[in-house]
């Protein structure tokens, strides 16, 4: 299977990548480092060759910028070269898009597949951060259905699919949503028992047809972005 890199060194020599062309959801409390872990996986890609679109609803492009270059990552130029772009659901252009779109579907609950008509044809990734501002009114079932589709529908496109979930959303899908991706990565901040402090440790919940670590990964944010600080050996895999 063609894997792609996650701009987290430790993570790929572990993982060998995100699989391409598949959707991993990312889960997380506030501040946990999932905006920074999407940002990571884009600047990677772009650097790649890839083309990129960071869908984002919580966050406007210019923050997402600075934060970029908090760590090093020139988004403004990887824009211009046309590899790199940023699409914006937030405020009134968020409520004119959801408006627009769900109109004919159904005007509280929003509807995943219609975020596929905003991104360009030759898109190769896409980071959507977050997807809990559409779900509120969701049952179960209609999460799953939704979810489903999305995913099939970014598969049918070859499409490798960050998908990250707030913590709201997580709390009321989580499980759900881990039925229907094909890799699930949760990031946490953790107690360490033997040092008392607290630590941000990663889990990979899941990976289709990947070896993966069983362990926590500890991991931190410096000024390269997230660095795996404890990386493991080839005994802490499943
Ligand atoms: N330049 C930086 N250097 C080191 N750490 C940073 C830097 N920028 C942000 N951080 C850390 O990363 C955390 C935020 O990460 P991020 O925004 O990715 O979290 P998040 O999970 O997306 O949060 P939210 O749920 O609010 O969207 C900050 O709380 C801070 O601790
Ligand atoms: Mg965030």
């Amino acid at each position: 299977m063609d894997k792609i890199k996650t701009g987290i060194n430790e993570l790929d020599k572990m993982i060998g990548g995100f699989p391409v062309g598949k959707t991993v959801l990312v889960t997380g409390d506030a501040g946990s480092g999932k905006t920074i872990f999407g940002l990571q996986f884009a600047n990677i890609s772009c650097k790649e060759g890839k083309k990129a679109v960071y869908i984002s609803t919580e966050e406007s492009p210019d923050d997402l910028r600075q934060q970029g270059k908090s760590f090093g990552w020139d988004f403004g130029s990887l824009e211009k070269k046309g590899l790199m772009e940023f699409i914006e659901l937030a405020g009134n252009r968020a409520q004119e898009i959801a408006t627009a779109l769900d109109i004919s579907f159904d005007g509280a609950k929003g509807n995943f597949e219609d975020l596929l008509d905003h991104i360009p044809a030759d898109t190769n990734i896409l980071i959507i951060d977050s997807l809990g501002n559409r779900t509120a009114n969701l049952t179960q079932h209609e999460f799953r259905d939704r979810i489903d589709l999305l995913v099939y529908k970014l598969n049918k496109r070859g499409i490798t699919t960050l998908v990250i979930l707030d913590s709201t959303t997580s709390r009321q899908f989580h499980d759900i949503a881990l039925f229907s991706v094909y890799g699930a990565i949760q990031l946490q901040k953790k107690e360490n028992p033997y040092t008392g402090r607290r630590e941000r440790v990663m889990d990979i919940v899941k990976m289709r047809n990947t070896k993966t670590p069983i362990q926590l990964l500890t991991y931190e944010i410096n000024t390269g972005g997230i660095v795996i600080s404890s990386p493991i050996d080839s005994s802490g895999f499943d």
